[in-house]
């Protein structure tokens, strides 16, 4: 068990940037946050100059300072490898480092993450700072973990230089073998785009109706996810060699065009996550909606995280107003925010929080963006209810190791989310889903889990009552049998529209739809289309409950022993088949053949049973989110309330109040941004 997440104690931490204050500020710093209960730092992510200020020459002094001084006042460090900020000679002498745009031009020196993973050149001065930060300073007591890098895909995740070009076209040699099998996967027929030679073969370019092959475009995904983890692994190898037993490797994120799973699997211990819900406010983003859910939406990137890492923490935590010199305008928390979204963290599984960051930057574009402490570093409301929190975890340390827990799922995969962000079809019906399905969990107080198929096993999947599989577009036989062996031994699985009509690589089957998933829903799409906008509201009857269509329509016949549940009950296609079941071994599989709205949502929780399953011992408003973790013999229940005024539960049972120790039962009120936690 590494030395941070070892199941035994919840733990706060902060990011702290030595580099940027005055050496004579630090052990006053950390004093106070050991004071204050900040129990480890992150440094160093950005800092490759300190120790490489001219190419090849290695300076240790400055973080050996500032580690005496953590040593010396016990104060726990995650050492950051700091390849998100190239150094200005790096770039300047060597610029095929450099990511470019979609036409070629590179991203110059004065933000970040302006490198690719793919230079030769960058891979090798990048592998030489990280052995060479690892070799002086991995054996320090004061070191329990390192971070790789910052946020990989962050900024951009899109890479247009030469290097990936080249690096793309011995991917797909790889991959593909000889041309001929390329241009097949592609269609390249189409539009006259037959490769010849390998050299002709690029990352995209711009291009006259800004379309590229879509197959292309597929690969490509998948290749920079390709790409972002090799750079990762590189790193975690070198790493391996330097630390101490015990110490452990992460990364924080979380970026699209990124297989996180995979990276998680083969290159860190556990994976963290940068949670900013006050992004919800933000001035560019802000929608007046009460049906929003606001900051209430952070838990479904904390969803997310936890299928990437079921032992996952909080690299950075928000703590203060979000805000670059030029862009973003988010208020600072409220007062209770600070607390609530750090509850929010642990509610989801988390047990290590980090505040990002301790002080304010008083240089730079993140001047605005605050931390704990203001500029001038005096005592302010943010780091009294630090203390608070300290003070409210130490009663709720009995939650350490314990996980949260869900019976319905969100089956998701990266192929599908990577063509999803290639096909503009798929991406709206997607995204609607996702949707309204986390929303409806979140309103009937349904905990949900998302279950990625590549990285979940048929035992882990069995232990799902019911599966929601939005809109599998890209099927293959394999996952076909995977969810076929989830319904035979009991399982429920609901399909949504579109269906298995694409290959792997993209292309449209030709059989009849939904293609490889025929079998399994004995279901038969006679016919498609998105919903007109003249259309009106579309709906469907589900024997007597009406269910409102979204996006698009698959009109659908049940053949052989499947059924029909439901039919639409507007347009020209009132009358035609919408729903389609079948029973399956000991399950059952839907087809339901639109995108999923709310509403639609909910009445599937509450048809198949699994809605709200701790509606016989505590009754919770909708405004409030419900979390359970449980440890295998103890289960928490957290109450989230993200409004500012007080909210009252219903226990229908004697529970124990985690932050008192007292037994209580009947009305409890939660005041405004407040979090119960129950023991039963
Ligand atoms: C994170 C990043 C931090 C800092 C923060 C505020 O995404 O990891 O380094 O930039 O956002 O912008």
């Amino acid at each position: 068990m590494s030395k941070l997440l070892d199941g035994e104690k919840l733990v706060l931490g902060t990011c702290y940037y030595p580099e940027h204050w005055p050496e004579d500020m630090w052990e006053n710093d950390l004093r106070r946050m050991l004071e204050n209960g900040i129990e480890v730092i992150r440094i160093a992510e950005f800092a490759w100059s300190k120790t490489e200020p001219v190419e090849g020459h290695f300076t240790f002094d400055f973080f050996d300072r500032f580690l005496d001084l953590c040593d010396w006042h016990g104060m726990k460090v995650i050492f950051g490898t700091p390849t998100a900020t190239p150094p200005a000679w790096l770039t300047e002498k060597y610029p095929e480092v450099l990511n470019a745009n979609i036409e070629g031009i590179p991203y110059r020196h004065g933000a970040r993450r302006h490198y690719n993973y793919n230079s030769l050149v960058y891979q090798t001065l990048s592998a030489r700072i990280v052995r060479v930060l690892a070799e002086h300073y991995a054996k320090r007591e004061c070191i329990i973990g390192w971070q790789i890098d910052n946020e990989l895909n962050c900024e951009r995740e899109w890479f247009y230089s030469e290097a990936d070009s080249a690096a793309f076209r011995i991917y797909l040699r790889d991959r593909y073998e000889t041309l001929d099998k390329l241009n097949e996967a592609w269609g390249t027929v189409f539009w006259n785009q037959t490769y010849t030679a390998w050299d002709e073969i690029h990352v995209p370019r711009k291009t006259i109706s800004n379309s590229t092959n879509p197959h292309e475009v597929l690969d490509y995904i998948r290749f920079i996810s390709a790409s972002a983890r090799q750079f990762c692994k590189m790193q975690s190898d070198i790493l391996k060699q330097y630390i101490k037993p015990g110490d452990f490797i992460t990364t924080n994120g979380m970026f699209a065009n990124l297989d996180n799973h995979q990276m998680t699997a083969e290159s860190l211990d556990f994976y963290t996550y940068d949670s900013y819900p006050n992004f919800a406010y933000c001035l560019d983003a802000y929608r007046d909606d009460p049906r929003d859910l606001k900051d209430r939406r952070w838990s479904r990137n904390l969803t997310e995280v936890r299928s990437i890492s079921k032992r996952f923490g909080i690299m950075e935590q928000q703590s203060g107003a979000n805000g670059w010199n030029t862009r973003m305008e988010a208020p600072t928390p409220r007062p209770g925010q600070m607390t609530l979204w750090t509850m929010q963290s642990i509610a989801h599984g988390a047990d290590y929080v980090s505040y990002f960051r301790w002080r304010t930057s008083t240089i730079g574009t993140e001047i605005y963006w605050h931390g704990i402490l203001d500029y001038s570093g005096r005592e302010n409301r943010r780091i009294a209810e630090l203390r608070q929190i300290h003070a409210a975890l130490a009663k709720m340390q009995e939650l350490a190791g314990s996980r949260y827990e869900a019976k319905v799922g969100l089956v998701k995969d990266y192929d599908n989310m990577f063509d999803a962000r290639v096909d503009k079809w798929h991406e709206r019906i997607d995204w609607a889903s996702e949707t309204a399905i986390f929303s409806a969990c979140q309103r009937t107080h349904t905990p949900l889990d998302y279950v990625y198929l590549d990285h979940t096993t048929p035992e882990e999947m069995a232990g799902y009552s019911v599966l929601f599989y939005p809109h599998p577009a890209l099927m293959n036989a394999e996952r076909a049998e995977l969810l076929r062996r989830y319904v035979e031994q009991g399982g429920t699985l609901v399909l949504g529209c579109r269906s298995a009509y694409k290959d792997m690589n993209g292309r449209c089957v030709m059989d009849n739809l939904p293609g490889l998933l025929s079998d399994l829903t004995q279901a038969d799409v006679t016919e498609y289309s998105f919903i007109a906008p003249d259309a009106g509201r579309v709906v469907i009857d589900w024997n007597g409950t009406e269910l409102e269509a979204s996006i698009f329509t698959d009109l659908v016949d049940a053949v052989g022993s499947g059924r029909l549940e439901g039919t639409y009950a507007s347009d020209y296609y009132a009358g035609s088949g919408a729903l389609v079941s079948n029973r399956v071994g000991d399950g059952t599989v839907y087809y339901y053949g639109t995108a999923f709205s709310e509403q639609a949502a909910r009445v599937f929780l509450e048809k198949l049973g699994v809605a709200e399953p701790c509606k016989e011992a505590i009754l919770v408003p909708e405004s409030c989110e419900l979390a359970i973790r449980t440890n295998g013999w103890n289960h928490y229940l957290f109450v989230l309330n993200y409004l500012n005024k007080p909210a009252a539960v219903q226990l229908r049972r004697t529970m124990v109040n985690l932050s008192t120790g007292e037994e209580i039962s009947g009305r409890v009120e939660i005041p405004g941004y407040g979090t119960l936690v129950l023991k039963i």
